[in-house]
C-alpha cells in the first residue's frame, strides 16, 4: 500500500518506519510538501501538531482517501482537551474517510516492536478494514471502538494518560487487572 504521511516528526518516523518494514511505500512530508504526500498515498496519516491541522488540511486534496488521525489537542498543565480533533478533521476534510487511531501511546512505542492493542474509531467500514490491516501488519491488535463520534473519548483518554504520566504515575497500573 502507498502511505502518505502529513508530518515528518516523531509519529511520522515511528509509524512510517514500522509500515516500511512491513513492506508499504511511505512518503513523509515537511511543511511545503504536504500536497505531494497526500497525492502519493492511498492511505494518509495525519501526524502534525494540532495547531497546524487546519492549515495543513486546507492545502491537500483527500477526496476518497483513508485519513488516519492520530492527533491530540491536549492543554499542557491542565491535561484537558478542547474540541475533538477527529471531529475537526472530519469537518476540514469532508471527502476523506477519517479513522481515529494511534493517538493513545507515546510515540516511542512505535520505534520498536509495539505489540499493542490499538483502539480505532470510524464510520466507513472499508476504511476501518484497511486501518485494521495496517494495525495487524505491525504486530498489533486492532480494537473496534465504535463510530467516529467516540473518538473524543480516545482523545480524552490520551489527555488523562499524559496527565498521570507527567504526575509521575504509570497509567498502566490504573488499568491492569
Ligand atoms: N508524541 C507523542 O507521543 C504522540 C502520541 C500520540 C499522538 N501524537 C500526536 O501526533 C501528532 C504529531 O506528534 P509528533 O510527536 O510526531 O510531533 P513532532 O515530532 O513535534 O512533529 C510534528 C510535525 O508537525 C509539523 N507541524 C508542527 N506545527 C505545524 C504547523 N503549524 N503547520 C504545519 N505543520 C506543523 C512539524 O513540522 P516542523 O518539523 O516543520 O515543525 C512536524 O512535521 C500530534 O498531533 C500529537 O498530538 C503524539
Amino acid at each position: 500500500m502507498r502511505i502518505g504521511i502529513l508530518g515528518a516528526g516523531n509519529m511520522a518516523h515511528g509509524l512510517g518506519g514500522l509500515w516500511a518494514k512491513a513492506g508499504h511505500e511511505i512518503k513523509l512530508s515537511h511543511r511545503g510538501e504536504f500536497a505531494e504526500a497526500a497525492a502519493f498515498g492511498d492511505v494518509i496519516l495525519l501526524a502534525v501538531l494540532a495547531e497546524g491541522v487546519p492549515d495543513v488540511l486546507r492545502t491537500v486534496d483527500l477526496a476518497g482517501k483513508v485519513l488516519i488521525d492520530c492527533t491530540n489537542s491536549v492543554v499542557p498543565g491542565e491535561w484537558t482537551v478542547g474540541v475533538s480533533m477527529a471531529h475537526r478533521v472530519a469537518e476540514l476534510a469532508p471527502k476523506a474517510r477519517v479513522v481515529k487511531a494511534f493517538n493513545l501511546c507515546h510515540e516511542s512505542v512505535w520505534r520498536d516492536d509495539p505489540r499493542k492493542l490499538v483502539p480505532i474509531c470510524g464510520d466507513d467500514p472499508e476504511a476501518l478494514e484497511i486501518v485494521k490491516s495496517l494495525v495487524t501488519g505491525i504486530g498489533c491488535t486492532p480494537a473496534d471502538a465504535g463510530p467516529l463520534s467516540r473518538a473524543a473519548i480516545l482523545e480524552a483518554t490520551a489527555a488523562f494518560v499524559i496527565g498521570l504520566s507527567v504526575s509521575g504515575f504509570d497509567p498502566r497500573e490504573a488499568l491492569d487487572g
